[in-house]
C-alpha cells in the first residue's frame, strides 16, 4: 500500500529522514540550513503541509527549494509570480490555435465527422497546454513545485493556489479531476510586498529568513566559494555584518557577500582595506544613497573588531 494514503498530502517514500538528515542532505547540495529551516523541511515533509518563506531579498528562500529538489533528487518545477498572473498561465490553457486547426480540417475533409467527435477530441490531452501548476501536480516522479514570489499575485489568484494547495488536486472541467501519483514538496517565498491571506498562511508551515550568523555566513561563503582564503572570508563577513548595521535601503544579502568575496578574489585581494573597499563597494550595494552612506563609515566597517567574531546564533 502506498504509506503516503495514511495522511491526506503526506510523503513518506523517498522523504528526509529526520532534522539531522535534512541538514545534511542540504549541506551535501551547498546550502547550509539552520536549526528551524532544517526542522520546517523535516514537518512539511512528514506532514505533506507547505512551506512558506518570508524574509529579505537575497537570503536563501529561492535557493531553499532548488536545495531541497537537489536532495530529494525531485525534480524542481518553478512557479514565477507576477502582478496579473492568471489561471491559463499558472495551470493550464487550451492551444486555441491548434483547436482552431482541428476545426478548419474537419469542416475541410472529414465532412462526416459529428460536432461530438470533434469537440471531445478538441478538449484532450494533445490541445492541453501544461503550465507550472499543473505539472506539478500531475507529476509521476518525485517535484518540489516552488511558487516563487507570491505575494506578487492578486487576491483572486491567492485563492486559486489555496484550493489547490489544500488538497493537492485541480478539476478541470473538461477532463476531470487532476491529480499525481504523490504530492509535490511545495515551497512558496516571499518578500512581503503585500500581506499574503490568513487562509493561505494557515495552510503552510511558516520560516522566517534572516540575515545570517557571522558564523553560518562565513561557512556559506567557505561553501560556495572555496577558493577564498580562510582569513579573508572571516574579514568578509565581518565588514558585511558593519554594513547591515549602516540603516541603508538594501542591506547587503547573501548573494551580494559572494558576490564581493569573489571580485576581491578576482582583483587579488588578501586583504580589505580602505582602498580595496571603496573599489569594490558597488558590489556590496546597488543604491546610490547607500554607497555614499557606506563611503562615510569606511574606517568603521573595516576595522578588524568591526563586527564580533563570533555570537549566538
Ligand atoms: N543557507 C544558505 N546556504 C548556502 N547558500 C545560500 C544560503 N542562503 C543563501 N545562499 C546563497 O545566496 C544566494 C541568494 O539566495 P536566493 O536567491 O535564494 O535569495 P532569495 O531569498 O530568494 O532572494 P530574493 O528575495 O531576492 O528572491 C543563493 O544563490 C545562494 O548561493
Ligand atoms: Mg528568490
Amino acid at each position: 500500500m502506498d504509506p503516503s494514503q495514511d495522511r491526506p498530502g503526506g510523503r513518506t517514500e523517498a522523504g528526509f529522514g529526520g532534522v539531522e538528515d535534512v541538514r545534511g542532505r542540504l549541506g551535501a547540495t551547498g546550502y547550509l540550513a539552520d536549526d528551524a529551516t532544517a526542522t520546517v523541511v523535516h514537518l512539511a515533509g512528514r506532514l505533506g503541509k507547505p512551506v512558506l518563506v518570508e524574509g529579505p531579498a537575497g537570503v536563501g528562500k529561492t535557493e531553499l527549494a532548488k536545495a531541497v529538489a537537489t536532495a530529494l533528487d525531485a525534480d524542481l518545477v518553478r512557479l514565477q509570480c507576477y502582478e496579473g498572473l492568471d489561471e491559463a498561465r499558472a495551470l493550464y490553457e487550451w492551444d486555441y490555435k491548434k483547436q482552431l486547426l482541428r476545426i478548419q480540417h474537419a469542416t475541410a475533409g472529414e465532412r462526416d465527422a459529428g460536432w461530438e467527435d470533434v469537440h471531445d477530441d478538441l478538449f484532450g490531452e494533445a490541445y492541453l497546454l501544461e503550465r507550472p501548476l499543473l505539472r506539478a501536480l500531475r507529476a509521476e516522479r518525485d517535484t518540489v513545485l516552488l511558487v516563487d514570489e507570491v505575494d506578487k499575485v492578486d487576491v483572486e489568484f491567492e485563492a486559486l493556489l489555496l484550493e489547490i494547495l489544500s488538497d493537492f488536486q485541480v478539476t478541470i472541467p473538461e477532463l476531470g479531476t487532476v491529480r499525481g501519483r504523490r504530492p509535490p514538496f511545495v515551497v512558496l517565498t516571499s518578500n512581503a510586498t503585500r500581506e499574503l491571506s490568513e487562509a493561505l498562511r494557515r495552510r503552510c508551515l511558516y520560516l522566517h529568513l534572516e540575515y545570517p550568523t557571522i558564523e553560518r555566513e562565513r561557512a556559506i561563503v567557505t561553501a560556495r566559494v572555496p577558493d577564498a582564503p580562510a582569513a579573508l572570508t572571516d574579514q568578509v563577513v565581518r565588514v558585511v555584518r558593519s554594513l547591515r548595521a549602516l540603516e541603508l535601503r538594501k542591506p547587503p544579502s547573501i548573494s551580494e557577500t559572494l558576490d564581493w568575496t569573489r571580485a576581491l578574489i578576482e582583483l587579488g585581494v588578501q586583504h580589505v582595506d580602505e582602498a580595496a573597499m571603496s573599489a569594490t563597494l558597488a558590489v556590496l550595494l546597488k543604491h546610490h544613497r547607500d554607497l555614499e552612506r557606506a563611503m562615510g563609515h569606511l574606517g568603521a566597517v573595516t576595522r578588524p573588531d568591526a563586527a564580533p567574531r563570533s555570537e549566538a546564533s
